[in-house]
């Protein structure tokens, strides 16, 4: 292994280099090595000036994430920040790749920053619960001033080098090669004997005597639930109130707070689940994978449109197969793409959104890498497409379908190549960053290594799992939250606890979104399996057959005004009511902490029953799905990780004690939460 630090003279010049891959993370060892050779370097008569680089893709990341929550380490990152501060002859930190968090906090303390023009900057550590918490709050308002370092520091925005320099956050652009043109900055800072200028002796001051407490409450919508945004903030007022070394001292006291929190725990978490979630034990790294040059998806509805987008940024050819002229016409009209009368001739007409094509020429089909089924509305009709696309299509082509509710080894069954069928459910019309890639029993490793790629590809995170997971969870949550209407909660009402809790949307304003008729159409096809109380349950029915789809038709759970916002229906309560009475539930006023936690128990009870029918490999699958694809705040790391955090004997007792209070037998805790919680365990490890 080459050394993690190393230190050169190049005349009176000290060149000192990391190389600690991938990311030059400050781990222990490195600091350690860092301040011994600095300490050389600083006693070295014969080197005048100093330059820290790094080897590989980035300067430094950052402190070692996987070293937090152990017991810190001698010489922790503020000290090897401060040693830096003090160092008795000019320091340059030059920069390249990303120079984040205690990366930057280093440089700060450097004499002189150079970047190269591709480098960014920035303080990502609100985005792991945290604050800067090696001087960089102190020094980053000093430098560039209290608005500007808020931005970055609140909001963990990384800068290009050319809005750092415009900042004043660094000296120069330069040139590459990055090391030789450093090299000459250090001699020219020799040769016009430049001061040692140091960022602590600067003053911080605010622009307006209001300025903080008018930037937290501009922040506070945004940043509702987070702990760490407002703790910056307390920082930075520190950095203008106190001189620099009390200002340390604040900064410390409350980076510790934070680092022992609950938020930031979960934070860290879904950081690392999130690198995570793409390498699934049992698909080796090194699979093969197809090159996908073109895309047929089936349809122009609401799915096909959303997929269409999101595959024209990473596959060359990108084209929605429309059934009929009309379609064709509206999604032309609608998309802006362009139509092809005929693609296989090249007759393209006019220009379009670069990428996506729109045609009515089945003959496509035979041409395609990868077609998908996004236009049939239940699982008989995705199975009699798939068997089309079978016989059109040539061999090795990818057949995908996109139901969030199917079965993909039924589907899969009706084509002669079920290796190569796989299910694919985007979130969000598209605009979620997860993606559930369903493989079924007979995918081929390939082509879920094909789609995992792709999904990455697009800047996304792909989960790959047995059968759907996030929809399945959601039917659970959004069944007891119909529990609770019927025994006396309003939508309202329900929907507000889970806000409170952290979610962006409760599951009723989130199923007007998505639109009723998803869930609808799953009850109907499964119906039969029912328990008798879910089947008595017949609110989405009723609902429906009012017409009442959702936000699209105007009317759902709530009533809709013109620009969408959700306005509780006095309609609806009597619709409650009369299906109460008719029920013979005699309705009740529902405490807000019994609606989190049988919502949040049944979204629980569900996940153990996926990860205990394989369905999901892991809970950090889950915890991904339910982070990016319904927004679970992350501050709460998932509904998986937020279960152990709140110790599964305790969801245990309070489900048996909510079953046996509502006569709600369903509502048995799922045998995996029984044993973990015999065992005193957790999802992910003993406690
Ligand atoms: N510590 C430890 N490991 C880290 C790390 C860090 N700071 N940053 C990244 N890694 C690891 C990742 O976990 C991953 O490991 P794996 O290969 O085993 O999964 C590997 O490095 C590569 O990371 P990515 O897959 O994320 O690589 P990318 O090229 O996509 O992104 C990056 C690189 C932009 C540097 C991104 O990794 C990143 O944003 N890292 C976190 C940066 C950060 O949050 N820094 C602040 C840390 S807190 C701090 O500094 C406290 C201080 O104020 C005292």
């Amino acid at each position: 292994m080459p050394p993690l630090v190393t230190l050169e003279k190049h005349g009176n010049l000290g060149v000192v280099a990391l190389n600690n891959p991938p990311v030059n993370a400050l781990s222990h060892e490195l600091r350690r090595t860092l301040c011994a050779l600095l300490a050389e370097a600083f006693a070295d008569a014969s080197i005048d000036a100093i330059v820290i680089w790094c080897e590989g893709r980035t300067f430094i990341a950052g402190a070692d994430i996987r070293e937090f929550g152990k017991a810190p380490l001698a010489p922790d990152v503020p000290e090897v920040v401060e040693l830096i501060d003090r160092a008795p002859k000019p320091v340059i930190a030059a920069l390249h790749g990303t120079a984040l968090g205690g990366g930057l906090e280093l440089a700060l303390a450097c004499h002189y920053r150079i970047a190269v023009a591709s480098a960014r900057l920035g303080f990502p550590e609100v985005t792991l619960g945290l604050l800067p918490g090696a001087g960089g709050t102190q020094r980053l308002p000093r430098l560039i001033g209290v608005s500007a370092a808020l931005d970055l520091i609140v909001n963990g925005t990384l800068v290009s080098a050319a809005k750092a320099h415009a900042l004043g956050l660094i000296d120069a652009v330069i040139e590459e090669p990055l090391k030789e043109h450093a090299q000459a900055f250090g001699a020219r800072v020799l040769l016009e004997r430049r001061p040692l200028r140091r960022v602590s002796e600067l003053v911080a001051q605010l622009d307006a005597p209001e300025q903080l407490e008018a930037y937290r409450s501009s922040i506070a919508q945004k940043h509702r639930g987070f702990l760490a945004p407002f703790h910056c903030i307390e920082a930075v007022r520190a950095a203008v109130e106190l001189p620099f070394e009390a200002g340390l001292q604040r900064e410390r006291e409350l980076f510790v707070e934070l680092m022992a929190s609950p938020e930031s725990k979960a934070q860290r978490h879904a950081f690392f689940a999130e690198r995570e979630v793409a390498k699934l034990p049992g698909l080796a790294a090194e699979t093969a994978t197809r090159a996908l040059r073109s895309v047929v998806v089936v349809g122009c509805g609401k799915r096909a449109r959303a997929l269409g987008a999101c595959f024209a940024g990473a596959v060359p050819a990108v084209t929605l197969l429309a059934g009929t002229q009309q379609e064709l016409d509206n999604t032309v009209a609608a998309l802006g793409v362009s139509s092809a009368a005929s693609v296989l001739d090249g007759a393209n007409a006019g220009e379009g959104r670069a990428g996506m094509t729109c045609t009515l020429d089945a003959r496509l089909l035979s041409e395609a890498d990868l077609i998908v089924e996004a236009s049939a509305g239940d699982v008989a009709a995705q199975r009699s497409a798939l068997a089309r696309f079978d016989a059109a299509s040539r061999p090795g082509a990818i057949l995908v379908s996109t139901l969030p509710y199917s079965d993909i080894d039924t589907i899969a069954s009706c084509t002669g190549r079920p290796a190569d069928v796989v299910g694919i459910h985007v979130y969000r019309g598209g605009a979620a960053r997860i993606v559930e890639i369903m493989r079924a029993r007979d995918t081929s490793p390939e082509v879920s290594a094909t789609l995992m790629q792709l999904v990455k590809s697009l800047g996304k995170v792909p989960a790959l799992v047995r059968g759907p997971v996030g929809s399945r969870m959601f039917t659970e949550y959004l069944r007891e939250a119909l529990f609770l209407l019927e025994e006396g909660a309003v939508p309202q009402q329900v929907d507000r606890v889970l806000h409170d809790f952290g979610f962006q949307l409760g599951p009723f304003a989130e199923s007007d979104r998505e639109g009723l008729d998803i869930e609808w159409n799953h009850r109907k096809a499964r119906f039969d399996s029912l328990d008798p109380r879910a089947r008595a349950c017949t609110l989405l029915e009723q609902i429906c057959e009012q017409g009442r789809f959702g936000l699209q038709a105007g009317a759902g759970f709530y009533r809709y005004d013109a620009d969408g916002n959700p306005i509780p229906d006095p309609d609806l309560e009597a619709l409650l009511v009369l299906h109460s009475k008719d029920r013979g539930v005699v309705r009740r006023t529902i405490p807000d902490h019994e609606i989190l936690e049988r919502c949040l128990f049944a979204l629980i009870n569900e996940g153990a029953r996926v990860l205990e029918e394989r369905v999901a490999a892991r809970p950090l699958d889950i915890d991904m799905i339910w982070i990016h694809g319904y927004a679970f705040p992350v501050y709460r790391g998932g509904p998986m990780f937020y279960a152990d955090q709140l110790g599964l004997a305790g969801v245990r007792d309070a489900m048996l004690e909510y079953a046996a209070q509502t006569r709600a037998e369903h509502r048995t805790p799922a045998p995996l939460v029984e044993r973990l919680a015999l065992g005193a365990k957790g999802f992910y490890a003993a406690p």
